[in-house]
């Protein structure tokens, strides 16, 4: 397994391969590779002949410096899973590989909306920071294939507008939500749960399950959400912070469930003081 710090190195090694007709997938991800991150390599795996995998905890998507501080850094168990999934490429970049200064980023990427609601309007910059790096990113590696978790969904909508609009010739990928036993959606911040409050933490998938149920049947949007603050309540220390149904064609809101269309009901909340995301998709 090939690991290259720096982008020239990075960029040498991957026009080669292009030269040889070599087709290239790459897994963007922060690091703390957990089963989800690794299902994603092996979809790449399987469809290309060298899989590169970046791991940087890319500071402009942070929105709250205590986060950043707090994720999670384990690189070399990351290093030994990707080796022992047969990953053949690491890009494990430092901060100034991609940024001279984090704090003074000029050009931003307007996504027409889609990063101010739901993730975006509570984590502000947050997707703002995740298109940009990953265009930087996509200008670094230029893969053939690209591949993301459907745990991020709103993730995947904006950087399949970006791919769209800025005329990437990438094939997007979206991988299925990975989940532990009894649901709870992996994530490398599960390892923050304290293990008195993991119990409770399936608790969102099972809030989903129920909301997408009672929207089959019916019911509104506001419903719902009052249904979920309700649920989680329940469980002691469950806050909801917003639980909402989209359209992924455009990723707009909706106030009920439509007959035709792929929609994704989201929701996102906090278990003590960590963050957890989920959704799941009803037609
Ligand atoms: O999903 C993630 O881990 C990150 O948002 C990504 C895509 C690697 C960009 O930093």
């Amino acid at each position: 397994m090939h690991v290259f710090k720096t982008n020239k190195d990075l960029i040498y090694f991957l026009e080669n391969e292009r030269i040889k007709g070599n087709k290239i997938g790459f897994v963007p991800t922060m690091g703390a590779l957990h089963p989800g991150h690794m299902a994603l390599i092996r979809n790449a795996l399987k469809d290309n002949d060298i899989s590169v995998c970046s791991i940087f905890v890319n500071p402009t998507q942070f929105n709250n410096e205590e986060d950043l501080k707090k994720y999670p850094r384990k690189v070399e168990e990351d290093l030994g899973k990707l080796e022992h999934e047969g990953c053949q490429v690491v890009y494990l970049p430092e901060d100034h590989e991609l940024y001279d200064d984090p704090s003074m980023l000029r050009t931003t990427i307007n996504f027409g909306g889609i990063e101010n609601i739901l993730e975006g309007r509570y984590r502000p910059g947050h997707l703002k920071g995740v298109g940009l790096i990953v265009a930087k990113l996509f200008n670094i590696v230029k893969p053939h294939n690209a591949y993301f978790g459907q745990k991020d969904i709103q993730q995947f909508y904006l950087i399949r507008q970006l791919i769209h609009d800025l005329s990437y010739d990438i094939r997007l990928h979206c991988i299925p939500t990975q989940r532990e036993e009894d649901g709870l959606a992996m994530s490398s911040r599960n390892r923050r749960i304290p293990p008195e409050y993991r119990p409770v933490a399936s608790k969102f998938y099972e809030c989903l399950l129920e909301c997408k149920q009672l929207l089959k049947d019916g019911q509104d949007v506001e419903g719902i959400i009052s249904f979920a603050n309700d649920y989680l309540s329940g469980f002691f220390p469950l806050r909801l912070e917003y639980i909402a149904l989209v359209g992924t064609e455009d990723f707009s809101l909706l106030n009920r469930k439509m007959d035709s269309g792929q929609q994704a009901l989201c929701i996102a909340g906090y278990i003590d003081n960590i963050r957890i995301i989920d959704n799941v998709l009803l037609n």
